[in-house]
């Protein structure tokens, strides 16, 4: 019986090894990408890439445990919501609105450091924010609400 249900997981297991979530991975740029309309600096953009994007663009970089499951199932159910919320990749379609909102969000956000995601820094270690970092961020996020009109 005990044998049986074992056998019965580890079959569970390697079946559900197939049921992959779609990729986040976009074949063309879209146009309207934050950085084809606003200002994003060398720097800034390379913030936005190491610590945001993966959850917040039309991009992920996907990590060696995201083919496991369901390590991808719960990844994906964070760039699902991460890019309904907020996706750079799609900013220029908001209305200035809605623009300035979610740059205010990224300010309070990275001021209290709660982006990136603790689950994720802990695996992606480079995406953690330094002071620095963050400082560069937030400047960013302010000079950028003062030119939406
Ligand atoms: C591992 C995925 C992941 C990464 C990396 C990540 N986020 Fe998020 N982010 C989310 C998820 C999921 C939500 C929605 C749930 C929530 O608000 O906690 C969110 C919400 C947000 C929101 C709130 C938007 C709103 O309207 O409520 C902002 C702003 C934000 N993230 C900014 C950032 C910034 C800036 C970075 C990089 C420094 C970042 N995030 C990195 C997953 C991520």
């Amino acid at each position: 019986m005990v044998r049986k249900i074992i056998y019965a997981i580890v079959a569970l297991i390697v079946v559900v090894q197939f049921v992959r979530p779609k990729k986040n991975i976009a074949v063309v740029k879209s146009p309207n990408a934050i950085e084809l309309h606003y200002p994003v600096s060398k720097e800034v953009g390379i913030l936005l890439k190491t610590s945001c994007n993966d959850c917040h663009s039309n991009n992920t970089t996907y990590p060696w445990y995201s083919r496991l499951q369901p390590l991808a199932w719960w990844l994906q159910d964070h760039i699902d919501e991460g890019k309904r919320k907020l996706n750079f990749d799609e900013f220029n379609s908001y209305t200035s609105k809605k623009k300035k909102h979610k740059l205010e969000e990224v300010i309070e956000i990275v001021e209290h450091d709660e982006m990136p995601l603790t689950s994720y820094t802990l695996i992606h270690r480079k995406a953690a924010l330094t002071p620095q970092s963050k400082d560069k961020l937030i400047n960013w996020a302010k000079g950028l609400i003062k030119v939406i009109h």
